[in-house]
């Protein structure tokens, strides 16, 4: 009886003219920060309809809908939703090293739920997650993209791929009890198969591990783990199937094998040396150097659980890191934001735009390594990076001007994502 009803109401409800369901929201603020010109415009209004851009221009020159939802931010300075390339939302700083025994497999997942949160809060509307076990990341982004939880627009690498014992095996345990990480592949054919099974099971982008790194055991971060076979091989298989590829990677040779094979983002970065950022340049390469999380994991990392072999990686990594990131925006290269936050808590992303500019960058070049430069690195141009009609209403307001002060990022006043109100006024 009652599905009959719900049938003929369906076919009636067919010959009535469409109702103007259209959800619109106009957003209003003192200036708005053009972040491919570094241009600040006064009094913008951005209109957002279903969840995308649909106009955006100064005050009295867009037509505001008489129906428009108004979300109106004197004194603030728009900007668009931020990006972070690189993070772990399944990962907590503060069990590092055993204290990750403790804990069942889907407990990782179910962190990740106040940390995808804490990450949207703090304006990053995008994340590529990059490493996860369990394919915690799709679970996120299901839950997320289906209304049941709140949290950023998530691109997905699910198990990073590397080599046996490499940084991205399960190194940690004696060898009675050793164990191999689904993400584990040796030689090209392997590595083929690899890719393929990852994106079959949910990743939109493939993440290698290059290089030896600091948190994990008995690998060395300057030392390359994959071959260039293995590399290329990752590379052309990721991008056949629509993929881009992120490689991590400290040591100079690994970088440039990664770069040369093609891969498109280089994460860490630490030790390139001159040759490296050449040939990023040339090759059109971004590089994500995490500048930020050193002071943390110095900080708080022993109390965290992290071993003193991992300590020590990290006072050998970071500085040379850091004079390497000058050099690189010295030297012109390509830079996205990539923090590996989950090293470091999950909302404190924003904290590295300061130690970018205290290492060389302007506050436009760090703001647009978080904004266009990671929207193009992602591909995902018409959707995330800019204020500009098509793209997703994901939009952070900040008090002040935050050409003249990066660290207003730290503490957004608004976030909005898909024309949603997720933080403030
Ligand atoms: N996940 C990276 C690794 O274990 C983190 C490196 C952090 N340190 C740094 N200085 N960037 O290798």
């Amino acid at each position: 009886m009652f599905a009959l009803t719900k049938k003929l109401l369906a076919a009636l409800l067919a010959f009535l003219p469409a109702p103007a369901l259209a959800d619109t929201v106009a957003i209003t603020a003192a200036r708005m920060l053009d972040v491919s010109t570094g241009r600040t415009v006064a009094d913008p209004v951005v209109v957002v309809t279903d969840g995308r851009i649909s106009a955006v221009g100064r005050a009295g020159t867009v037509a505001i809908p008489a129906d428009a939802r108004r979300i109106d931010l004197p004194g603030k300075t728009l900007l668009p939703g931020l990006i972070d390339m690189h993070v772990h939302l399944s990962r907590a700083p503060t069990l590092s090293g055993y204290r990750v025994l403790e804990y069942t497999d889907g407990f990782w997942t179910v962190l990740g739920v106040p940390h995808a949160e804490a990450t949207l809060r703090a304006g990053f509307t995008t994340v590529r997650n990059i490493g996860t076990a369990n394919y915690s990341d799709v679970a996120l982004r299901q839950a997320i993209d289906g209304g049941y939880i709140r949290g950023p627009r998530i691109v997905a690498a699910t198990y990073s791929l590397g080599a046996t014992g490499g940084h991205c095996d399960s190194n940690t345990n004696v060898p009675s009890q050793a164990r191999t990480s689904p993400g584990v592949a040796d030689g090209p054919e392997a590595v083929r198969a690899k890719v393929r099974e990852l994106r079959k099971l949910g990743a939109q982008v493939l993440k290698v591990c290059a290089t030896g790194g600091v948190f994990s055991r008995n690998t060395d971060p300057g030392a390359q783990q994959m071959t260039f076979e293995e590399l290329k091989m990752a590379a052309d298989e990721a991008h056949m199937l629509g993929m881009r590829v992120a490689a991590h990677a400290h040591g100079a040779e690994g970088i440039k094998a990664a770069i040369r094979a093609g891969i498109d983002t280089i994460e860490h970065a630490s030790f390139i040396d001159a040759e490296g950022v050449r040939l990023a340049k040339e090759r059109g390469t971004w590089l994500g150097f995490d500048v930020y999380n050193t002071e943390y994991t110095l900080a708080e990392g022993a109390r965290n659980g992290v071993l003193e072999e991992n300590l020590a990686k990290e006072r050998r990594v970071g500085t040379a890191q850091r004079e390497n990131f000058r050099r690189s925006v010295q030297g012109g290269a390509k830079h996205i934001f990539s923090t590996d936050a989950g090293i470091y808590p999950h909302g404190d992303n924003a904290r590295q735009f300061a130690v970018m500019v205290r290492f060389g960058m302007t506050p436009l070049q760090a703001i647009q390594a978080a904004t266009v430069n990671a929207a193009a690195a992602l591909g995902r141009e018409n959707d995330v990076g800019t204020i500009a009609v098509g793209r997703f209403g994901d939009l952070v307001a900040v008090n002040g001007d935050p050409l003249a002060n990066v660290t207003t990022l730290e503490r957004p006043a608004v976030v909005v994502k898909g024309g949603e109100l997720v933080r403030g006024p």
